[in-house]
């Protein structure tokens, strides 16, 4: 039988149909451009393997697309009647996650990589801080995803893929140095791996390394294609750090080409947290944001979730309808959160409400509530930090000047000397 690259047997008698599906697979676990042509490709070639059909659900799904997913992963189900008992379990999981049932779902992976922990597909959806275990909204879930990942080791060896995300997780759980030293190893085996690109941006940053960071992926995005998953994202990180080092030009240069709403090809989850976060991380230093651009975003954020889910996606869209003034968008998020971490986005939400109504008092304390346990709301401690230099202006807008600063070095030592907030 034939195998994939992790040594999984396959379903196909067709070494061109595998050798494409190879591929596909690394691209997708890299971030690269044309996943789903990709995918394509492969069930051309053998349109009755069933597990290029669940690839190419899986790439529809993670590029926002999930009707598609459903279509196609109902497809891969018909198909998968000579199956191995692996590739079953395969189709499963991409089944429930397709379908939006994501605790079962998850359930479904913990179970199927105990058994298969060399199916990497399977395994990546639960690797990253936008996986199962990222976005549970779950106490506990950076550790977890530590605890997940650490369980992979023994079976991937010197494995890029498996390198990345092992170094993401120990970075999120504060373990720089070593995160460091396992990234370095991931990107000289596969230097193109735009999620091990990802990575090694946020070492830089936990790391306080901005100019290395800042010119590393400038370097780095030269040859990324710009529809690929990442190229937002990677470009927000860019734009961050040209704010820490005063480059507003850059910053909104680096936005208003490749972050925006309209402009940006990525999921939307990313178009909508990158700008607003952006936005308002530029207000807080000092930036003037034009109130158009926050209406843009706000706009956005309820056409592409006009109901609240998901944690993560809630409060950043809170902010943005908070900052343009959109109180009946706002009001939705705020009377229905939904999900484990809901009551925490009806805080987070009711803070920006707050700041937006000039309430200093009354958004610290909500903040101060919502941050008891922030990493449920999902996302990198970079992405968090938007929470952090927002309790510190609303100090700072009382005069507790002295708390703030106390509260920077407590919290978030690296970036004290970044001047996140004007005043500070
Ligand atoms: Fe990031």
């Amino acid at each position: 039988m034939l195998t994939d690259r992790y040594d999984n047997p396959i379903s196909t008698s067709s070494t061109k149909a595998r050798d494409l599906y190879v591929t596909a697979v690394d691209k997708l676990l890299e971030g690269a451009p044309h996943i789903v042509e990709a995918f394509e490709a492969v069930v051309a070639e053998d349109p009755d393997f069933a597990l290029g059909h669940a690839g190419l659900a899986r790439a529809q799904q993670a590029t926002g697309n999930a009707t598609k997913a459903r279509e196609i992963i109902s497809k891969a189900r018909e198909l998968a009647g000579n199956a191995t008992e692996r590739e079953t379990g395969h189709i499963n999981v991409f089944d429930l996650l397709a379908s939006g049932k994501t605790k079962d779902g998850f359930t479904a992976v913990a179970d199927h990589v105990t058994a298969h922990p060399r199916d990497a597909m399977v395994a990546q959806t639960s690797t990253s801080i936008f996986g199962l275990i990222g976005f549970s909204g779950l106490p506990g879930r950076e550790a977890e995803m530590l605890a997940f990942t650490s369980s992979l080791r023994p079976h991937y060896g010197d494995d890029w893929w498996f390198l990345s995300q092992y170094a993401f997780a120990l970075c999120e759980t504060g373990q720089v140095d070593k995160a460091s030293a396992v990234i370095d190893r991931s990107m000289a085996i596969n230097p193109r791996n735009a999620h091990g690109a990802h990575v090694r941006s946020h070492i830089d940053y936990e790391a306080g390394e901005t100019l290395t960071g800042v010119s590393y992926l400038n370097n780095w995005l030269k040859d990324y294609d710009r529809s690929a998953v990442m190229h937002g994202h990677l470009s927000w990180h860019v734009a961050l750090w040209s704010l820490q080092m005063g480059d507003t030009e850059q910053m909104w240069q680096r936005v208003d080409a490749d972050v925006k709403p309209g402009v940006a090809l990525g999921m939307p989850i990313n178009i909508l947290s990158d700008t607003a976060s952006i936005l308002y991380r530029a207000e807080l230093a000092g930036e003037t944001v034009p109130k158009e651009k926050w209406r843009e975003v706000s706009a956005y954020a309820s056409k592409f979730f006009p109901n609240p889910g998901l944690s993560f996606i809630d409060y950043h869209a809170a902010l943005a309808h908070a900052m343009a003034g959109d109180s009946d968008a706002l009001s939705k998020i705020i009377s229905n959160p939904k999900g484990p971490a809901g009551e925490l986005v009806r805080d987070a939400a009711e803070a920006f409400a707050a700041i937006a109504g000039q309430d200093w008092l009354k958004a610290e304390r909500l903040l101060t509530h919502c941050m008891s346990d922030d990493a449920r709301l999902g996302g990198s401690r970079a992405q968090r930090d938007l929470l952090e230099f927002s309790l510190l202006e609303c100090l700072l807008k009382q005069g507790k000047t002295e708390e703030a600063r106390r509260l920077l070095t407590l919290r978030r030592p690296v970036l004290a000397d970044t001047h996140p907030v004007q005043g500070l």
